[in-house]
């Protein structure tokens, strides 16, 4: 059995992690010992519900549950599942076909655990920034939720990062951490920058720019206790990890404003910087969002990134079982 930190019930953001040194030192020692845990989740099973495609967070939960003991079965929700309908009160005279709070009940009574990715739909900031799916999820279902990436964060991932960042950063200092916009071809959700600022913040172990061009600020819930900065260049100066990403518009909600090239990460724009290593959460457009020179380079940390998804979904669902226990 593993320590017990604290009773985690739902991993859906920061919020739910009392300690991120602490969780960030299970993670390592995951990495260090796999299978140290691996009869934690005997006889436990989990749900991995996907609205939306994935890779690395499918493969990598799927792979930290069977170390701890877990059966993961995947349920491809948007392909085979049932059209769900989120709405209260509704009459379901449309194309839903399931209510969530009819389809959330006999999930929890198939799972211990029930993950779920869905992305936003980037056309009803209220809807999205309310969490409906989630947070009905947790009302309906009645077992603890864990977020695969959510309409507005992607906790696994900015805890993955942080994990990575203190993994590679060994100076006696704050890291200092650039988060930038980078071009893309079309709207993309604000989650894992939303995701990576509210973690960042949260640890405060980092002095912390945010730099987009006009017009992409994101939600200040989140980003609260980062300086803004409009020039790319300025912000890039002396930072030690630059983590590139497109978002679209929150003000202008999901909208794409400018398809600007210079903001595509290169080596040059990192000749200002501590030597510093550039991140990414994957998948990425390469020569879009970043050149391949930086990708394929020394300063890419985003195979490490992919890599700790793992060690990252092992501690937050050890931590869920030892809750649970
Ligand atoms: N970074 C990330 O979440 O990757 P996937 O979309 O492939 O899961």
């Amino acid at each position: 059995m593993g320590t017990l930190l604290y009773a985690m019930k739902n991993f859906i953001s920061v919020h739910d992690v009392d300690n991120i040194d602490a969780l960030v030192q299970k993670a390592i020692s995951y990495k260090a010992d796999p299978l140290k845990d691996r009869l934690l989740g005997a006889d436990k099973r989990i749900g991995l519900l996907f609205l939306n495609p994935s890779m690395r967070t499918r493969l990598s939960t799927q792979i930290a549950a069977r170390n701890l003991g877990m059966e993961a079965i995947v349920f491809n929700m948007d392909k085979d599942g049932w059209k769900l309908e989120f709405e209260e009160g509704v009459v379901m005279d449309g194309t839903s076909v399931e209510h969530i709070k009819d389809a959330a009940p006999i999930m929890g009574a198939y799972f211990d655990i029930l993950c779920i990715r869905t992305f936003p739909t980037l056309k009803n900031k209220e809807e999205d920034y309310n969490e409906v799916l989630v947070n009905q999820l947790i009302k309906y279902s009645g077992i603890p939720i864990v977020s695969l990436e959510s309409a507005t964060l992607h906790p696994l991932q900015s805890f993955t990062d942080i994990i990575t960042i203190k993994e590679v950063f060994k100076e006696p200092r704050k890291p200092r951490i650039a988060l930038t916009w980078a071009p893309h071809i079309k709207p993309i959700p604000q989650c894992v920058a939303n995701s990576f600022a509210q973690w960042v913040n949260a640890w405060g172990e980092a002095d912390f720019v945010i730099t987009h061009p006009e017009g992409y600020e994101l939600d200040t819930q989140f980003t609260n206790g980062a300086t803004i900065e409009h020039d790319q260049r300025k912000a890039l100066q002396e930072a030690d990890f630059v983590y590139v990403k497109n978002w679209s518009a929150f003000g202008d909600y999901g909208k794409v404003l400018t398809h600007d090239a210079q903001w595509m990460l290169t080596e040059e724009h990192l000749r200002a910087t501590n030597n510093a290593k550039v991140m990414h959460c994957l998948p990425v457009r390469r020569n879009v969002e970043l050149s391949d020179e930086v990708l394929d380079g020394a300063s890419s940390l985003v195979n490490l990134q992919g890599a700790n998804r793992v060690w990252a979904a092992q501690a937050v669902l050890s931590e869920i079982l030892n809750g649970s226990n």
